[in-house]
């Protein structure tokens, strides 16, 4: 490790060394990697340490625009494709000062906070190209109620919805009682994955929203939305925009619960699949007249400035698609299975997302299925240990292991987190695609690792 003259500390080797240390082979190795001529080469910096940026990293460091590559603060995985450099994503300036020594072309964001907090206003006048949207855009995923009254002002199908807060609580249980079915309690702000409840009762309805608006999430629940609730099954969209005109990506479709079967408590995802069966043209079709064009458009009227990518969390329900959420980035671990289905190159996009020729940019993507499974520490999605070593058969092949929750420690590779590796398989269909990392998930070992079998078992 080697200390830097600002205080942040870097780790790991030069482009070329990691781009053949990648964990395992990778599925887009058929691609021909090319010295371009007369193109801009780029310096990239993407910010988070999990199994998303791992994925980012490891599509990044195939692309041939890519001069350098960094990753902050990065995981045991992204050090292998880049350099992971210690810092806080929040400390803003500390993040320029990075930026500036090592000029910077892309910063890439990987999760929510630091775009909350508003990163790209911060780089507003800046010449480095944030992947991101603006503070009051990143509203979409920051605020529930926001993100509800923009759906309501640009007629985007979602659940009916009423916001509650100390001044008229009241209000929230006579809506409680006036619910048929489940009630769908959320934290207006962000709660780290953990601030929706959904209850069957409405004795234990009321004393949750009473709970959360007394803190139960912090200051995330001081408003709370009470929401109807929506009976269907779930599915992601992804696009990049540059707030103007927009390209899909990949769809996916993750599995949130612990348990097999989905039972269980929930955690950040314990697997993803892209694309989904049932997703077909026609349904997308609807998914883009109904609820992609209203977006842009609503972004483009209100002047929201947003060049980077919206997740759109939707359920189809009797046969129409409705919002349950908008995010202002990328899914973990849909992200994990996104990418490898991507040919296109990802810093073209960027490049596309900055210098207004995204209308015209197509993305080109695999047809084969990809199938991601989430190893996590024992105890996960409550407390769990740390420091476990983990071990990879090098006889593994033909999957790609992304790490989230890991850390070099002396020579070995350790666990850093609740969610650990991401396992991710292409193949013709998603039941193939699942066995064959299911077959490497035997190749690896830590103490008390646990997963699920059944990625994709609804489908
Ligand atoms: N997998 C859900 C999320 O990234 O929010």
């Amino acid at each position: 490790m080697v200390k830097s003259v600002n205080g942040i500390y870097e780790t790991s080797a030069d482009l070329t060394h990691s781009q053949q240390a990648l964990t395992l082979p990778s599925p887009t190795s058929e691609l021909t990697i090319f010295a371009p001529h007369n193109q801009t080469m780029h310096k990239v910096l993407i910010l988070g340490s999990g199994g998303r940026e791992h994925a980012l990293a490891w599509k990044i460091a195939q692309s041939p625009l890519c001069e350098k590559l960094y990753i902050g603060p990065g995981n045991a995985g992204t050090s292998e494709v880049g350099t992971n450099i210690a810092i806080d994503i929040l400390d803003f300036k500390a993040i320029e000062r990075y930026v500036d020594r090592h000029k910077i072309d892309f910063l890439v964001v990987g999760p929510e906070a630091p775009l909350v907090k508003g990163i790209y206003d911060h780089f507003a006048k800046h010449k480095v190209k944030v992947i991101g949207p603006s503070k009051v855009a990143s509203q979409l995923e920051g605020s529930k109620s926001f993100a509800n009254d923009f759906m309501r002002s640009f007629n985007i199908p979602t659940a009916a919805s009423v916001d509650i807060t100390k001044a008229n609580l009241e209000e929230g249980y006579a809506t409680i009682d006036k619910q048929k079915g489940n009630i769908v309690l959320k934290a207006d702000g962000l709660a780290a994955g953990k601030g929706v409840l959904i209850l069957e009762d409405k004795a234990e309805a009321k004393r949750q929203l009473k709970a959360m608006i007394e803190g139960k999430f912090g200051a995330a629940s001081e408003t709370v939305v009470i929401e109807q609730f929506m009976d269907g099954i779930e599915f992601s969209v992804f696009v990049a925009t540059d707030g103007k005109s927009y390209q899909v990506l990949p769809i996916a479709k993750d599995y949130k619960r612990i348990g097999e079967g989905d039972t269980g408590l929930n955690t950040g995802g314990m697997g993803a699949i892209s694309p989904v069966p049932f997703v077909d043209e026609a349904l997308m079709a609807q998914v883009k007249e109904d609820i992609i064009e209203p977006t842009i458009e609503g972004l483009k009227i209100m002047e929201y400035p947003y060049k980077g990518f919206i997740f759109l969390g939707l359920i189809l329900v009797k046969g129409k698609p409705y919002v349950i959420e908008y995010n202002c980035r990328l899914g973990d671990p849909e992200t994990e299975v996104i990418l490898p289905r991507m040919k296109s190159d990802l810093l073209e996009l960027f490049a596309a997302m900055h210098d207004g020729s995204l209308a015209d940019y197509k993305v080109k993507m695999r047809k084969k299925t990809a199938a991601t499974i989430m190893l996590v520490s024992q105890g996960y999605p409550g407390s769990y240990p740390k420091g476990k070593e983990i071990l990879i058969d090098q006889s593994m092949e033909g999957s790609i292991a992304f790490h989230a929750g890991t850390k070099k420690q002396s020579h070995n590779t350790v666990t850093n987190g609740g969610r650990v590796i991401a396992v991710t398989s292409l193949a013709k269909n998603h039941k193939k695609a699942v066995k064959k990392s299911l077959e490497n998930i035997s190749k690896i070992h830590f103490d008390g690792m646990n997963y699920r079998t059944d990625i994709g078992f609804d489908l």
